[in-house]
Protein backbone atom coordinates (compact mmCIF):
# COMPACT_ATOMS: atom_id res chain seq x y z
CA UNK A 1 0.00 0.00 0.00
CA UNK A 2 1.20 3.66 -0.80
CA UNK A 3 -0.32 6.45 1.08
CA UNK A 4 0.05 10.57 1.36
CA UNK A 5 -0.79 12.47 3.76
CA UNK A 6 -1.46 15.79 2.81
CA UNK A 7 -2.14 18.52 5.65
CA UNK A 8 -0.93 21.95 6.52
CA UNK A 9 2.38 21.67 8.93
CA UNK A 10 1.01 20.89 12.44
CA UNK A 11 -1.81 19.06 11.34
CA UNK A 12 -0.38 15.99 12.87
CA UNK A 13 0.65 14.09 9.61
CA UNK A 14 4.37 13.25 11.51
CA UNK A 15 2.21 11.95 14.83
CA UNK A 16 -0.17 9.79 12.73
CA UNK A 17 2.47 8.27 10.32
CA UNK A 18 4.16 6.98 13.48
CA UNK A 19 1.33 4.56 14.15
CA UNK A 20 0.09 3.60 10.09
CA UNK A 21 3.77 2.69 9.42
CA UNK A 22 3.96 0.70 12.66
CA UNK A 23 0.47 -0.95 12.12
CA UNK A 24 0.61 -1.50 8.08
CA UNK A 25 4.46 -2.52 8.06
CA UNK A 26 5.68 0.29 5.52
CA UNK A 27 8.25 2.87 5.84
CA UNK A 28 7.42 6.30 6.52
CA UNK A 29 9.13 8.52 3.66
CA UNK A 30 9.37 12.19 5.44
CA UNK A 31 11.06 14.84 3.10
CA UNK A 32 11.24 17.19 6.11
CA UNK A 33 12.82 14.14 7.72
CA UNK A 34 15.51 13.74 5.49
CA UNK A 35 16.25 17.21 5.09
CA UNK A 36 16.64 17.89 8.73
CA UNK A 37 19.16 14.98 8.51
CA UNK A 38 21.18 15.77 6.13
CA UNK A 39 21.06 19.51 7.89
CA UNK A 40 22.49 17.72 10.72
CA UNK A 41 25.10 15.79 8.88
CA UNK A 42 26.31 19.62 7.63
CA UNK A 43 26.34 17.96 3.98
CA UNK A 44 26.14 20.69 1.12
CA UNK A 45 22.71 19.83 0.51
CA UNK A 46 21.70 20.72 4.26
CA UNK A 47 22.97 24.14 4.43
CA UNK A 48 20.95 24.92 1.22
CA UNK A 49 18.06 23.21 2.86
CA UNK A 50 18.50 24.92 6.01
CA UNK A 51 18.32 28.28 4.44
CA UNK A 52 15.29 27.61 2.69
CA UNK A 53 13.57 25.65 5.72
CA UNK A 54 14.17 28.49 8.26
CA UNK A 55 12.40 30.94 6.40
CA UNK A 56 8.95 28.87 5.69
CA UNK A 57 9.69 28.83 2.01
CA UNK A 58 10.36 25.14 -0.05
CA UNK A 59 13.26 23.28 -1.09
CA UNK A 60 13.11 22.91 -4.82
CA UNK A 61 11.05 19.94 -6.56
CA UNK A 62 14.41 19.16 -8.74
CA UNK A 63 16.38 18.47 -5.48
CA UNK A 64 12.92 17.06 -3.67
CA UNK A 65 12.15 14.51 -6.42
CA UNK A 66 15.44 13.10 -6.84
CA UNK A 67 15.94 12.21 -3.01
CA UNK A 68 12.29 10.43 -2.98
CA UNK A 69 13.43 8.54 -6.40
CA UNK A 70 16.40 7.34 -4.78
CA UNK A 71 14.67 6.52 -1.55
CA UNK A 72 11.93 4.35 -3.05
CA UNK A 73 14.20 2.41 -4.91
CA UNK A 74 15.65 0.61 -1.35
CA UNK A 75 14.40 -2.74 -0.89
CA UNK A 76 11.89 -1.75 2.32
CA UNK A 77 9.63 0.41 -0.12
CA UNK A 78 8.86 -2.28 -2.46
CA UNK A 79 5.47 -3.23 -0.61
CA UNK A 80 4.93 0.24 0.32
CA UNK A 81 5.52 3.14 1.96
CA UNK A 82 3.37 6.76 3.51
CA UNK A 83 5.18 9.83 1.80
CA UNK A 84 4.69 12.50 4.68
CA UNK A 85 5.10 16.04 3.75
CA UNK A 86 5.80 14.73 0.38
CA UNK A 87 4.26 15.62 -2.65
CA UNK A 88 4.14 19.06 -1.76
CA UNK A 89 3.51 21.18 -5.17
CA UNK A 90 2.16 20.03 -8.36
CA UNK A 91 5.64 18.90 -10.39
CA UNK A 92 6.24 16.74 -7.35
CA UNK A 93 3.07 15.04 -7.72
CA UNK A 94 3.58 14.71 -11.57
CA UNK A 95 6.64 13.54 -11.44
CA UNK A 96 5.48 10.83 -9.41
CA UNK A 97 2.83 9.92 -11.65
CA UNK A 98 5.16 9.97 -14.54
CA UNK A 99 7.67 7.64 -13.06
CA UNK A 100 4.50 5.19 -12.77
CA UNK A 101 4.36 5.39 -8.61
CA UNK A 102 0.76 5.04 -7.96
CA UNK A 103 -0.98 6.13 -4.95
CA UNK A 104 -3.61 4.35 -3.04
CA UNK A 105 -5.00 6.78 -0.51
CA UNK A 106 -4.78 10.63 -0.41
CA UNK A 107 -5.34 11.49 3.60
CA UNK A 108 -6.15 15.16 3.94
CA UNK A 109 -5.96 16.25 7.77
CA UNK A 110 -7.71 19.66 8.14
CA UNK A 111 -6.99 21.96 11.54
CA UNK A 112 -7.51 25.72 11.81
CA UNK A 113 -4.44 27.89 11.58
CA UNK A 114 -4.63 29.20 15.15
CA UNK A 115 -4.82 25.43 16.86
CA UNK A 116 -1.80 25.04 14.52
CA UNK A 117 0.27 28.10 15.74
CA UNK A 118 -0.33 26.64 19.13
CA UNK A 119 0.30 23.07 18.42
CA UNK A 120 3.90 24.08 16.99
CA UNK A 121 4.76 26.86 19.61
CA UNK A 122 4.62 23.47 22.21
CA UNK A 123 6.39 20.67 20.06
CA UNK A 124 9.25 18.97 21.24
CA UNK A 125 11.03 16.41 18.75
CA UNK A 126 13.80 14.27 19.20
CA UNK A 127 16.33 14.88 16.48
CA UNK A 128 17.78 11.13 16.15
CA UNK A 129 14.25 9.23 15.84
CA UNK A 130 11.97 12.06 14.60
CA UNK A 131 9.68 11.26 17.53
CA UNK A 132 7.36 13.78 17.91
CA UNK A 133 5.81 15.19 21.25
CA UNK A 134 3.82 18.18 22.69
CA UNK A 135 4.12 19.84 25.58
CA UNK A 136 0.29 19.26 26.77
CA UNK A 137 -0.98 17.21 24.67
CA UNK A 138 1.15 14.35 24.25
CA UNK A 139 3.97 15.11 26.84
CA UNK A 140 7.54 12.71 27.10
CA UNK A 141 7.46 11.01 30.59
CA UNK A 142 9.83 12.74 31.87
CA UNK A 143 10.34 16.66 30.88
CA UNK A 144 12.63 17.67 28.36
CA UNK A 145 13.81 14.32 27.24
CA UNK A 146 12.88 11.63 25.00
CA UNK A 147 11.20 8.35 26.28
CA UNK A 148 12.99 5.98 24.43
CA UNK A 149 16.55 7.33 24.61
CA UNK A 150 16.91 9.93 27.44
CA UNK A 151 18.53 12.32 25.40
CA UNK A 152 17.22 15.83 24.64
CA UNK A 153 13.86 16.49 22.68
CA UNK A 154 14.39 20.31 20.74
CA UNK A 155 12.25 23.22 19.50
CA UNK A 156 12.01 22.55 15.81
CA UNK A 157 14.07 25.95 14.08
CA UNK A 158 11.33 26.46 12.11
CA UNK A 159 8.43 26.39 14.84
CA UNK A 160 8.89 29.88 15.09
CA UNK A 161 5.25 31.87 15.30
CA UNK A 162 6.24 34.22 12.09
CA UNK A 163 7.77 31.15 10.07
CA UNK A 164 4.69 29.01 11.06
CA UNK A 165 2.69 31.56 9.22
CA UNK A 166 4.71 31.63 6.62
CA UNK A 167 4.40 27.58 5.88
CA UNK A 168 0.81 28.25 6.79
CA UNK A 169 0.62 30.43 3.27
CA UNK A 170 2.58 28.25 1.48
CA UNK A 171 0.45 25.71 2.12
CA UNK A 172 -2.06 26.90 1.19
CA UNK A 173 -1.08 28.17 -1.97
CA UNK A 174 1.48 25.20 -3.62
CA UNK A 175 0.26 22.07 -1.71
CA UNK A 176 -3.29 22.29 -1.00
CA UNK A 177 -4.06 22.57 -5.22
CA UNK A 178 -3.08 18.89 -4.78
CA UNK A 179 -5.97 17.60 -3.23
CA UNK A 180 -8.22 18.67 -6.45
CA UNK A 181 -5.14 17.16 -8.06
CA UNK A 182 -6.20 13.79 -6.71
CA UNK A 183 -9.83 14.04 -6.41
CA UNK A 184 -9.75 14.98 -10.30
CA UNK A 185 -7.58 12.03 -10.99
CA UNK A 186 -9.98 8.92 -12.68
CA UNK A 187 -9.06 5.52 -13.69
CA UNK A 188 -7.45 2.61 -11.93
CA UNK A 189 -4.46 4.57 -11.03
CA UNK A 190 -6.81 6.98 -9.37
CA UNK A 191 -6.24 7.20 -5.52
CA UNK A 192 -8.88 6.82 -3.35
CA UNK A 193 -9.15 10.52 -1.23
CA UNK A 194 -10.27 11.12 2.11
CA UNK A 195 -11.19 13.92 4.24
CA UNK A 196 -10.56 14.07 7.67
CA UNK A 197 -11.14 16.91 10.61
CA UNK A 198 -7.66 16.86 12.60
CA UNK A 199 -9.15 18.41 15.86
CA UNK A 200 -9.81 16.22 18.45
CA UNK A 201 -7.24 13.39 20.37
CA UNK A 202 -4.57 12.00 18.40
CA UNK A 203 -6.45 8.66 19.37
CA UNK A 204 -9.43 10.02 17.57
CA UNK A 205 -7.81 11.00 14.97
CA UNK A 206 -5.96 7.74 14.49
CA UNK A 207 -9.08 6.03 14.25
CA UNK A 208 -10.44 7.91 11.60
CA UNK A 209 -7.29 7.15 9.78
CA UNK A 210 -7.77 3.64 10.39
CA UNK A 211 -10.90 3.73 9.10
CA UNK A 212 -10.22 5.62 6.48
CA UNK A 213 -8.25 3.40 5.08
CA UNK A 214 -10.54 0.35 5.60
CA UNK A 215 -8.94 -0.82 9.43
P1 LIG B 1 8.05 19.05 7.20
O1 LIG B 1 8.95 18.46 8.19
O2 LIG B 1 7.32 18.21 6.25
O3 LIG B 1 7.05 19.98 7.99
P2 LIG B 1 5.50 20.36 7.77
O4 LIG B 1 4.77 19.84 6.61
O5 LIG B 1 5.52 21.85 7.89
O6 LIG B 1 4.79 19.62 8.88
P3 LIG B 1 5.18 19.48 10.37
O7 LIG B 1 6.23 18.43 10.53
O8 LIG B 1 5.46 20.84 10.94
O9 LIG B 1 3.79 19.03 10.99
P4 LIG B 1 3.07 17.60 11.08
O10 LIG B 1 1.82 17.65 10.27
O11 LIG B 1 4.01 16.48 10.84
O12 LIG B 1 2.62 17.67 12.60
P5 LIG B 1 3.14 16.82 13.87
O13 LIG B 1 2.64 15.43 13.80
O14 LIG B 1 4.60 17.06 14.10
O15 LIG B 1 8.83 20.16 6.33
C1 LIG B 1 9.67 21.12 6.89
C2 LIG B 1 10.31 21.96 5.79
O16 LIG B 1 11.11 21.13 4.94
C3 LIG B 1 9.34 22.65 4.83
O17 LIG B 1 8.89 23.90 5.35
C4 LIG B 1 10.19 22.79 3.57
O18 LIG B 1 11.08 23.87 3.68
C5 LIG B 1 11.01 21.52 3.57
N1 LIG B 1 10.35 20.41 2.82
C6 LIG B 1 9.90 19.24 3.34
N2 LIG B 1 9.34 18.47 2.38
C7 LIG B 1 9.43 19.19 1.23
C8 LIG B 1 8.98 18.94 -0.09
N3 LIG B 1 8.34 17.79 -0.42
N4 LIG B 1 9.21 19.90 -1.03
C9 LIG B 1 9.86 21.05 -0.72
N5 LIG B 1 10.30 21.34 0.53
C10 LIG B 1 10.08 20.43 1.50
O19 LIG B 1 2.28 17.56 15.04
C11 LIG B 1 2.52 18.91 15.39
C12 LIG B 1 2.37 19.09 16.91
O20 LIG B 1 1.00 18.87 17.26
C13 LIG B 1 3.18 18.08 17.75
O21 LIG B 1 3.64 18.71 18.91
C14 LIG B 1 2.16 16.98 18.09
O22 LIG B 1 2.47 16.33 19.33
C15 LIG B 1 0.87 17.79 18.21
N6 LIG B 1 -0.32 17.04 17.80
C16 LIG B 1 -0.42 16.13 16.79
N7 LIG B 1 -1.69 15.66 16.71
C17 LIG B 1 -2.39 16.32 17.69
C18 LIG B 1 -3.76 16.29 18.11
N8 LIG B 1 -4.66 15.49 17.50
N9 LIG B 1 -4.13 17.10 19.10
C19 LIG B 1 -3.24 17.92 19.73
N10 LIG B 1 -1.93 17.99 19.39
C20 LIG B 1 -1.51 17.20 18.37
ZN1 LIG C 1 6.09 16.39 10.32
Amino acid sequence: MRLILLGAPGAGKGTQAQYITEAFGIPQISTGDMLRAAVKAGTELGLKAKAIMDTGGLVSDDIIIGLVKERIAEPDCAGGCLFDGFPRTIPQAQAMVDAGVTIDHVIEIAVDDEEIVKRLSGRRVHPGSGRIYHVEHNPPKVEGVDDETGEALVHRDDDLEETVRKRLAVYQEQTRPLVDFYSNMSGEDAPACHFIEGVGSVQEIRAKVVAALGG
